[in-house]
């Protein structure tokens, strides 16, 4: 987090993970009805209807919170104590192993391999668990390489949880990123599922910190009472203005969607022309994990970025040093820039 706040900035900047900013003056809100204070204790109704009617659910098991930064820390701080053992992907997106650390967990890494396309396989699962387990995290889709969780394979995950009386944390942050056939949240899938999102990274609002925990009614009030010692109440405006954002989801997504679909297309000619990078391919997603075959990927991006002003995440965020990860869906010209300018460096 602190590499991408102070650290990645280029001309040429593929380091992002999310669509372009949709701008204020584009959304469909009459700022005189803005309002600084009004009646919010435990979740703004408003949003949580919107947030609930959006995933098909009931609002009792919707917590709102600042992102999905925080929905993450309130979910794992809500389930998880001391000592208590909890299973994440390998690689992982670095905040969350944080956060388990942080709250003294004791963390446990199952792999998710490139040879199998970086999916989850239930069985190499089942070796990691133990009666200690008491949480399992993913992210789906998975950050740095978009791969897709099914739902079968999302519904074994819950049976193994289920066997040792632990839960599943998934994180969905990028999931609405599936353009076509978008999979409904898995928290439909069972009562050991907890999951976490908002509308950072697909609808291109991060300023907003419009996130929310989906989770069963008597964790999510844990959830939400412990909210009190953070944020006790939201920023009123921005919970006016998430509302806002949810009567025009769709305007916010396809917006992205355009951008994210061009620079895909430039994607798939650049990796087929790249003899010495390899990705894992997939159809959705704003991020794709490049190997850097031959070399060392932290040179490589420090040379491209002071050579060719040009950005991409160095894959040791993700305990990968020999990958990097490339953004899309901000700007296509910039975009096609960017990947011409690390072929330039490549070669
Ligand atoms: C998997 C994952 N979860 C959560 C976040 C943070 O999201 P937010 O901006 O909603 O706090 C990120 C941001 O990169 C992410 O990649």
């Amino acid at each position: 987090m602190q590499w991408s706040k102070t650290e990645s900035r280029a001309r040429f900047n593929l380091a992002t993970s999310g669509v372009a900013p949709f701008p204020l003056r584009e959304l469909p809100v009459q700022l005189e009805t803005l309002e600084i204070n009004g009646d919010n204790s435990y979740g703004y109704a408003p949003l949580q209807r919107a947030i609930a009617t959006h995933h098909g659910i009931d609002p009792d098991c919707v917590v709102e919170s600042a992102g999905t930064s925080m929905a993450n820390h309130l979910a794992m701080a809500s389930i998880i104590d001391p000592g208590d053992q909890v299973l994440i992907e390998h690689p992982a997106y670095g905040p969350i192993l944080d956060v388990a650390r942080y709250l003294h967990a004791h963390v446990k890494r199952f792999p998710r391999t490139e040879e199998t396309g970086w999916v989850i396989d239930p069985k190499v699962l089942r070796d990691c668990i133990t009666p200690k387990t008491r949480l399992i995290v993913i992210t789906n889709l998975h950050n740095p390489t978009s791969a897709l969780t099914p739902d079968w394979v999302l519904r074994e995950i819950g049976d193994i949880a289920r066997s040792i009386d632990a839960l599943v944390l998934v994180d969905e942050v990028y999931l609405d990123a599936v353009y076509e056939r978008t999979p409904r949240t898995s928290f439909c899938l069972g009562p050991e599922f907890v999951v976490t999102s908002s509308l950072t990274k697909v609808y291109g609002v991060s300023g907003l910190r419009c996130g929310w925990i989906l989770a069963r009614p008597d964790l999510a009030w844990k959830m939400r009472r412990l909210n009190d010692l953070y944020s006790a109440t939201a920023v009123y405006p921005g919970l006016l203005l998430s509302v806002a954002a949810f009567k025009h989801l769709n305007l916010l997504r396809e917006k992205g969607r355009r951008i994210v679909e061009a620079d895909r297309k430039l994607l798939r000619d650049f990796l087929i022309q790249e003899s010495a990078i390899s990705a894992v391919w997939t159809e959705w997603g704003t991020t794709s994990f490049v190997q850097l075959l031959d070399g060392n990927a932290d040179d490589f991006l420090h040379m491209l970025r002071a050579e060719f002003d040009t950005s991409a995440v160095p894959g040791r965020f993700f305990e990968m040093p020999d990958h990097f990860r490339i953004g899309m869906g901000v700007n296509t010209e910039m975009f096609a820039e960017g990947l011409n300018r690390i072929s330039r460096a490549l070669s």
